[in-house]
């Protein structure tokens, strides 16, 4: 894997994720494993890992919402005033690590990651954005109007649920990790089992079965 590809312009990195074709070797494991662990909601949860501008780990908890359609991009939501935004912008680079506590695996995806927001124009990207606003519970869409994340609690902040609009507001975003090194780890093996995925400048994935 090259770390080249984080210099990508996000234009390009995400005209590239629409081009993505064949679906990669891994999805169909992890897709397993989202299949056999749906009955633990917070299967859906990851921890996403991104570099500040000054150059430190950061890492949080988020859901996992779907595949962007026909490619192998993970989408997540956020606020854009929260601070993985600024990473991102900073360092287009993270890495997402996924325990499966039934089955008992871990995935470890990293590569390229953009956030499209209000401001994009390009109409699959638009429509994903619109997409992902649609699937959210009305819960989940009414931290989009709160206050500022991360800045201080003001006695009279607002945070009484309201009428949520059809149009995602200008803080929701979309974030687009697209995975070009994934490391799934299987516990369960006797011995273990740990698969490197690679993907390759020809658009293929090399596939090495590793020692745990
Ligand atoms: C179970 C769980 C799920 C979460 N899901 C998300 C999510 O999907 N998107 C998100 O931006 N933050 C999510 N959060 C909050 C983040 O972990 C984090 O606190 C917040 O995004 C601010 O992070 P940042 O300052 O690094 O940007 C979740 C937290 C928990 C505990």
């Amino acid at each position: 894997m090259s770390d080249s590809d984080s210099s990508l312009s996000e234009p390009v990195l995400k005209k590239a994720v629409l081009k993505e074709a064949a679906l990669a070797p891994w999805r169909s494991s992890l897709a397993r494993a989202l299949h056999r662990n749906r009955s633990r909601p917070y299967s859906r949860y990851f921890q996403l890992s991104t570099v500040t501008a000054a150059g430190h780990p950061a890492n949080r908890t988020v859901v996992f919402r779907d595949f962007l359609p026909n490619t192998n991009t993970l989408t997540v939501v956020t606020d854009q005033r929260s601070a993985k935004v600024a990473d991102i912008a900073a360092h287009p680079w993270a890495e997402a690590c996924w325990y499966f506590t039934h089955t008992r695996e871990q995935f470890r995806l990293a590569g390229p990651i953009a956030v499209v927001g209000v401001a994009d124009s390009d109409a699959d990207l638009k429509r994903a954005r619109q997409t992902a606003w649609e699937a959210l519970s009305d819960n989940a869409r009414q931290q989009f109007y709160w206050p500022h994340p991360a800045q201080p609690r003001e006695s009279e902040a607002d945070f009484s649920p309201r009428d949520v609009d059809e149009a995602p507001p200008g803080e929701f975003c979309l974030v687009l990790l697209i995975p070009h090194a994934v490391d799934h780890l299987e516990l369960r093996g006797d011995p273990q089992n740990r698969t490197l995925y690679s993907y390759q400048a020809d658009n293929t994935w090399q596939v090495k079965v590793v020692n745990p």
